[in-house]
């Protein structure tokens, strides 16, 4: 193929070829929906940071799910806020938790919509750190009992899919140790297997008030530097039966994305994180970019760079312009 004879123009040159010749498509099913539960009583506070994103109670987030299901997205992803904090962070495995009764509230008034929880204990512990902490560290196998735990208290109140986003080590065998023990082997772990010690979470940190009152979360997130080890905790997942695979954050992360669909057969997860979507909405703010325009390119992007599925606080403004 030369120039002059061959000419890669010939199948751009109008919209009907570029449309026969295109080779990645995102699509309404491919978004997950991220939502933040608070507890209270008609509570919608915007996240400043965030706009658009929104801390509410359990009517304004199951009215926010029923529009989530009216578009089309298949599945939300839960975050709790709960009343009261403490060290062993308690309210992530309490039968009346911020979480099980949202999970509750949304099954009953939207059933069709799929239900994932994030697993972790970040936004219930008054130290910020996501599990148990021993002298100046999380204690990892103390942590796994909670895990267990909160896990199976969303499930029994209905969760359908469980993501852990703990980064402990055996907390993907644990989980499902403790699922199917208590005759929930039907439900699928979502693992956020790959994810970063990012400063991209900031956003999410506010929303979720779980800044880490001291320290970072560098002995247990992963290095931003590493690849081979993305490999490493992918393959532990895998044995330990997760469902789907997460790359988190995405954006900075397209690389490993690639890497891991083309070693892991398993459904892949992108995780585009707060920062990355209050850097698009701020910029759009300012008339810098053209909102609608970036947006869908980055989300093509991650399903090009070999995402399955998307997690993303876009996903409502997406699934708008898909459905045309
Ligand atoms: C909890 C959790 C975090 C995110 C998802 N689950 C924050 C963190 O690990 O600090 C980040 C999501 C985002 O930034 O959008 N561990
Ligand atoms: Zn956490």
């Amino acid at each position: 193929m030369f120039f002059p004879e061959y000419r890669a123009r010939r199948m751009r040159r109008n919209d009907n070829i570029r449309r026969m010749v295109r080779e990645t498509f995102l699509r309404v099913d491919d978004l997950i929906y991220p939502m933040f539960s608070a507890f209270g009583e008609n509570i919608k506070k915007e996240i400043p940071s965030m706009p658009g994103i929104y801390q509410q109670s359990i009517n304004n987030i199951v009215a926010e799910a029923q529009e989530v299901y009216d578009l089309g997205i298949p599945a939300v992803i839960l975050f709790g806020i709960p009343e009261y904090k403490d060290s062993m962070g308690s309210d992530a495995y309490c039968d009346t938790g911020i979480i099980q009764e949202t999970i509750r509230a949304i099954k009953k008034q939207v059933p069709g919509l799929t239900i994932i929880t994030d697993v972790c204990m970040c936004e219930y512990t008054d130290h910020g750190h996501c599990g148990v902490i021993k002298g100046e560290d999380v204690d990892n196998d103390e942590t796994l009992k909670l895990l267990r735990a909160e896990a199976l208290s969303h499930v029994q109140a209905g969760a359908d899919i469980v993501a852990p986003s703990d980064m402990m080590d055996g907390r993907i065998a644990a989980i499902r140790e403790e699922l199917d023990e208590n005759d929930f082997s039907h439900i699928p772990i979502m693992s956020y297997s790959v994810k970063y010690a990012s400063a991209y979470y900031g956003p999410f940190r506010d929303a979720a008030d779980s800044t880490p009152q001291f320290g970072d979360r560098r002995s247990y997130q992963m290095d931003p530097a590493n690849r081979l080890e993305a490999f490493r905790e992918a393959a532990l997942d895998v044995v330990e039966c997760a469902d789907f695979l997460m790359v988190k954050p995405a954006l900075a992360y397209l690389d490993i994305l690639r890497d891991i669909k083309e070693r892991f057969d398993l459904p892949l997860v992108a995780y585009n994180v707060s920062g990355e979507y209050s850097m698009v909405k701020a910029a759009a703010e300012k008339g810098w970019i053209d909102y609608d325009r970036v947006m869908m390119e980055t989300l093509t992007g991650m399903k090009r760079a070999g995402a399955d599925l998307v997690i993303t606080y876009h996903a409502k403004d997406a699934a708008r312009i898909l459905n045309g």
